[in-house]
């Protein structure tokens, strides 16, 4: 069998795993989805989803994608096959590798359908902020307006998968080890910048506005509202933290199927998750929600819906001096941060072609871009954003969290606990406590039931 690529070094695997953790959601995605679900109400959810789902499912994604790894396979499908084996006959073991083929492939095409527009977005602001296209000027008009313009949004869309195509058309550890070393370490150390930056802003509009007021509308629990939307807020939360993560798309088993069958992933994982919460809860949550509180008032900063990141971080840059600059540098990080995860999903696409079907690399590169530009074109198309913001509910929280139970179901139940266990600690640096057995095996399947059918219901009353 021909020798597949694997990690250069230790840390370039981090960071590319942190990588593609580390995006959009962070910075984007977790400040509009806090926003829109009651703030205070939503943190309670979010960090019980974090230690009962987000962890497992980590440490379950990489050992399954090493498991598959082992046997020359990067895609769900097998692995789950792979997997399922241990209990089932092939046929039967195969209708899990085809279920979860299936799933992965469509949250995958999906998500990249919307998440490159958003990263799109990122490319005209990196422009709009040389320009100083919006300084002056009202930002959530400005936003509206750029949705709008669709000439604008393909141009800059398109931009940014040409550059994912390229990226991805060179393979693995090439491409990716060399750019994520510069840019995150990068993006860390801006957005802490901008994060004192943002929190000593009183209010320029208005002295009843201030950014501590974003503060203290995510970190106050709000028991009360939770409890009226309970169903809707907690898988708002959970799907926010598989999303984060880039759990329940197939990803995670991709780049974890380049690792040698000894390396660590009890640890690797572990570090994947603390540095992408970081930098989303401590990072991305102090910058346009308190921004958005400060410049656009408490009441627009809640209804900001998908475009919020976009309507209020521009008023700083227009604010301070060289902001143009700062600007500049701010949404190309933000660029680079998306881009890093896109590559992910991208990479996923080429490898399902490549290894399932035996695709050239090349050649599937480029039928993977056509796919995707078709299917985000009615996304481009639609101004009001509407029809992303939909894709988002349902791709973006409900799939994955479904995605995220079959692999407990394969990876744990039907591999066997026991095997999954053992596999789990091949060559690990830590132990898991034994006390955190039952909460992979049976307190998180039970917990994504619960949010899966609680939802369901909801949704069909
Ligand atoms: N974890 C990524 C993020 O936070 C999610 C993602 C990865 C989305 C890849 C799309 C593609 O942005």
């Amino acid at each position: 069998m021909e020798q597949r690529d694997q990690w250069a070094t230790k840390i370039g695997l981090i960071l590319a795993m942190a990588g593609n953790a580390i995006g959009l959601g962070n910075f984007w995605r977790f400040p509009y989805q806090l926003a829109s679900n009651g703030g205070g109400a939503f943190m309670i959810p979010y960090f019980i989803a974090l230690v009962f789902l987000g962890i497992p499912v980590m440490w379950i994604e990489w050992t399954t994608g090493r498991y598959g790894g082992k046997y020359g396979h990067g895609t769900i499908g097998p692995m789950f096959y792979l997997m399922a084996r241990e209990s089932l006959k092939p046929r039967t073991a195969m209708i899990f590798g085809i279920i979860g083929g299936m799933l992965a492939f469509s949250v995958a095409s999906l998500l990249s359908s919307y998440y490159y527009q958003v990263i799109g977005w990122s490319a005209a602001y990196t422009y709009y902020s040389l320009t100083g296209a919006y300084f002056g000027k009202d930002t959530v008009q400005f936003f509206l307006d750029y949705v709008a313009n669709t000439k604008a949004v393909i141009f800059f869309w398109g931009l940014t998968m040409l550059f994912l195509g390229i990226a991805v058309g060179q393979g693995v550890s090439k491409g990716i080890e060399r750019w994520v070393k510069v840019m995150m370490p990068l993006l860390y150390v801006f957005a802490v910048l901008l994060v004192l930056r943002a929190l000593t802003l009183g209010s320029p509009v208005k002295p009843e506005w201030s950014a501590i007021k974003g503060l203290e509308y995510i970190w106050k629990p709000d028991f009360q509202t939770l409890s009226q939307n309970f169903f809707r807020i907690s898988l708002a939360a959970a799907g926010q933290i598989f999303f984060t993560l880039s759990l329940g798309m197939g990803i995670i088993h991709n780049y974890a199927s380049y690792l040698g069958p000894e390396d660590d992933v009890a640890l690797s994982g572990l570090a994947t998750v603390s540095l992408n919460e970081f930098a989303e809860v401590i990072l991305g949550g102090s910058l346009a929600i308190p921004i958005a509180f400060a410049y656009l008032g408490p009441e627009q900063a809640v209804k900001g819906g998908v475009g919020l990141a976009y309507m209020a971080l521009p008023n700083v840059f227009a604010n301070m001096p060289a902001g143009q600059i700062f600007g500049a540098m701010w949404f190309l990080l933000l660029w680079f941060a998306g881009f890093t995860s896109a590559i992910a999903t991208y990479n996923y696409l080429v490898a399902m072609l490549e290894e399932d079907i035996h695709i050239e690399r090349k050649v599937g590169t480029w039928l993977v871009f056509i796919f995707l530009f078709l299917l985000g074109l009615p996304v481009a198309l639609d101004s009001t954003l509407a029809y992303l913001s939909e894709l988002d509910m349902w791709v973006g929280s409900y799939f994955l969290v479904l995605l995220g139970l079959f692999d407990i179901i394969v990876a744990v139940w039907l591999f066997k606990p026991d095997n999954f266990w053992e596999e789990l600690h091949k060559g690990a640096y830590i132990k898991v406590p034994e006390w955190y057995r039952p909460i992979m095996t049976i307190i998180a399947p039970l917990f994504m039931l619960f949010l899966l059918g609680g939802n369901t219901l909801d949704y069909i009353k």
